[in-house]
């Protein structure tokens, strides 16, 4: 059980929002059974990223590292979205612009309805060419490990970012330029250490959005918002949205 409470202000900016943009991470995932990276039970703490999440490691050991990434893309793929994805995706409809920046790879916003999302950190769901760059489908090694090739030769790999790459600019210029642009701006299940991504609330701030976290702890970021909500984003975000529908505000218990 867990108690937020949600003011008469951020029902009022709510309702009268005409520009809003959510960033999501791992944590929106939790309640749809896909671990996030840090804290308890988080990937990061029984699997190194530098072996399995770099540039250097897929060359080093392509076999490894799409092994790691096969066994994470079969669990994402028999994933459901959960309340909270399918609020987002409920919120899109109620607001003239409404854009979602993701650092997930796992593609449940869009499975949720979602439809103006920016996928920082890729798709896991996606494969390109290590080389070219070229999208290849959902190409994946086969049951003997070989690494599928492009026709201009090149590795498949994962159509994700690996720690030490660059954001495609063209998506995170897009999602920067949305920040900026937004009235309302909510930060919901992300630790906010990961970086360009963490700029991004600062970025809000600066342009005068009301700011919002969701998150079932403190982050490195909670200080700059102007209301932090400490609960299951799959059970804010659908309360939120009831609460907004209904002219609510004040404690509500989850
Ligand atoms: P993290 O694992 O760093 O943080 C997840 C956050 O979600 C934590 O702050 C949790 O407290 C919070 N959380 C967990 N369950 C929640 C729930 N039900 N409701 C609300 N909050 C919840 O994940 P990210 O911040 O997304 O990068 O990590 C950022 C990037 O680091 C990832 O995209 C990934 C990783 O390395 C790449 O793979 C490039």
């Amino acid at each position: 059980m867990s108690q937020w409470r949600m003011s008469p202000e951020l029902l009022e900016r709510f309702r009268t929002a005409t520009t809003v943009v959510v960033l999501t991470g791992a944590g929106i995932s939790a309640e749809s059974g896909i671990p996030t990276f840090r804290g308890d039970g988080g990937l990061w703490r029984s699997f190194r990223p530098e072996e399995l999440a770099t540039p250097e490691a897929f060359h080093r050991n392509p076999r490894l590292v799409w092994e790691w990434y096969m066994s994470r893309r079969e669990l994402i793929m028999t994933a459901m979205p959960n309340p909270g994805h399918l609020a987002l995706a409920e919120w899109e409809n109620l607001v003239p612009s409404f854009t979602l920046v993701t650092q997930n790879v796992d593609g449940l916003h869009r499975k949720a309805g979602s439809r103006n999302v920016f996928e920082l950190h890729g798709n896991i769901l996606r494969s390109r060419c290590d080389d070219c760059g070229a999208l290849l489908g959902g190409t994946a090694p086969g049951t003997d490990g070989a690494i599928p090739r492009c026709s201009c030769g090149g590795m498949a790999r994962p159509d994700v970012v690996l720690f030490g790459e660059l954001l495609p600019s063209d998506v995170l210029q897009k999602a920067e330029e949305a920040v900026a642009g937004a009235d309302l701006f909510f930060s919901i299940g992300t630790s906010s250490v990961v970086y360009p991504a963490a700029d991004l609330p600062r970025i809000a701030t600066r342009h005068g959005a009301f700011t919002v976290e969701i998150n079932l702890i403190p982050t490195e970021l909670s200080d700059i918002f102007d209301e932090t909500l400490r609960g299951p984003s799959g059970q804010i975000l659908p309360a939120i949205l009831a609460a907004a529908a209904l002219g609510m505000s004040g404690a509500v218990t989850c």
